[in-house]
């Protein structure tokens, strides 16, 4: 029998990852605050997103999800918005036109601050602080006070969330993403390599192609003109979230207006922890990350409770194994899956399974992995007779060395000139860009 649902039954339930307020009254406040703001998104649109999962989940649409690790608030400004934007939009349309497929794009974007750790405390010469959870938790400086996490950090999120998503949804409706702009979207950085040299390529066939249509009268299409572009991020702080969630006017069911979809992580997905169960009960689309570790029954307990109705735009399963794991893993969860008949969108994640230490003690991913484990995905699925679905990547628009390897390599040595990020080495756009291809390639001959 299932428990009735509200927006805090995940109260009742084990928890984990959560950060300890010291003063619980503040965080009250603060919740309470947050519950009486607008939400960031529409129940409406979360609706469109579950009907565009549903295209990709039939194999008709490819999902490609994206952005940082984590967002910051020290990096926050127009600039670096608008070129993970550029990004995705050169990923998506190079699958787009390559591939002959639509292309669902999903930004890990407006939202994505908090951060599940290996470790809750973090040792740096025998002194000993809480780990560094997001800038919605507490700073990333390894100082006593900054570590301790203040409540005040999730109103600066849900403004700088707000400020992103309006940003977002001007880029996409305002002519900034017009196919006819296609040439404009690289950038500058890389406009001398052989990829920007294989990018204005296809460009200048989409050019001919628009200029075709115009000479046949078919150019006023809004669809060339303005695109649509959704917000995820993951759901781990669910003080946050429930201050979100509202009954919509129309349907009268529960969304969790912080974002249009949202997932559960790796570390986070127990069936009978309160993520799981805040998740339930809102009507988005939802992703669960699906690592080494999953049995194949807490798969599918998963399933039945986030999905009874088998609605095929309602469960994304980002399978993140790492390089040549896909093998020994996902052909046993795609087969129980197939058995119980059970409607998925799946992705996959090539970052979270590859993270590691270089020499000189940075975190990095070698782009080699990122691309052989997208690989894997593929061949597994293809081998099942399975529709690969799509991505989810950690990647900026920022010329930054976080990973290594690539068309225009960064080496271990190289990592120190311009690392970044405030969690995880994401790809930089030449490699998103090289990623693009490989997969526009994979796809073509999939669908053929
Ligand atoms: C993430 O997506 O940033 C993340 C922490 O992933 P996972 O839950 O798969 O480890
Ligand atoms: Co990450």
């Amino acid at each position: 029998m299932t428990q009735p649902w509200s927006p805090d039954s995940w109260r009742a339930l084990p928890i984990q990852q959560q950060p300890v307020y010291p003063d619980a009254k503040r965080l009250d406040d603060v919740e309470r605050t947050l519950a009486s703001f607008p939400p960031l998104v529409f129940a409406g649109e979360a609706r469109e997103l579950r009907r565009q999962f549903a295209e990709v989940t039939h194999g008709r649409a490819f999902l490609l999800q994206g952005g940082d690790c984590a967002e910051s608030f020290a990096e926050f400004s127009a600039g670096k918005i608008r070129d993970t934007f550029k990004v995705l939009l050169q990923m998506a349309v190079v699958m787009t036109f390559a591939a002959g497929c639509p292309v669902v794009k999903v930004g890990r974007m407006a939202g994505q601050f908090a951060k599940p750790r290996s470790s809750g405390e973090e040792i740096q010469d025998g002194v000993t602080l809480p780990a560094y959870r997001g800038d919605i938790v507490n700073g990333i400086t390894f100082d006593e006070a900054n570590r301790v996490p203040d409540p005040q950090r999730l109103l600066q999120a849900y403004h700088q969330a707000t400020a992103t998503l309006n940003l977002l949804r001007a880029f996409a409706q305002g002519g900034f993403a017009d196919l006819h702009q296609v040439h404009k979207w690289n950038l500058d950085f890389i406009a001398n390599s052989a990829l920007a040299e294989r990018y204005h390529q296809l460009a200048d066939r989409i050019d001919e192609t628009l200029a075709f249509m115009r000479a046949c009268g078919l150019e006023s299409a809004p669809q060339l003109k303005e695109t649509s572009f959704f917000t995820a991020h993951e759901a781990l702080l669910l003080n946050y979230e429930e201050a979100f969630v509202r009954r919509d006017s129309l349907t009268g069911d529960w969304y969790d207006c912080s974002a249009h979809m949202l997932w559960i992580g790796d570390r986070t997905r127990q069936p009978d922890g309160a993520h799981v169960e805040f998740l339930r009960g809102v009507n988005n689309p939802i992703g669960v990350k699906v690592g080494p570790t999953t049995s194949t029954e807490d798969l599918i307990r998963l399933i039945d409770i986030l999905n009874p109705e088998n609605d095929p735009g309602r469960l994304n399963l980002i399978v993140r194994m790492g390089a040549n794991k896909v093998g020994d893993h996902l052909p046993r969860l795609i087969q129980a899956v197939q058995k119980e008949g059970r409607l998925v969108l799946w992705s996959s994640d090539p970052m979270h399974g590859n993270t590691i230490k270089a020499s000189s003690g940075y975190k990095t991913r070698d782009f080699a992995s990122v691309l052989s484990e997208v690989r894997e995905f593929f061949q597994v699925h293809q081998a099942e007779g399975t529709y690969a679905g799509g991505i989810h990547i950690e990647m900026t628009g920022q010329n930054v060395t976080e990973c290594i390897g690539g068309a225009r390599p960064i080496t271990e040595a190289g990592l120190c000139d311009r690392y970044h990020t405030h969690c995880d080495p994401r790809l930089n756009a030449d490699q998103s860009l090289e990623l693009a291809f490989m997969i526009a390639e994979t796809l073509k001959q999939v669908r053929r």
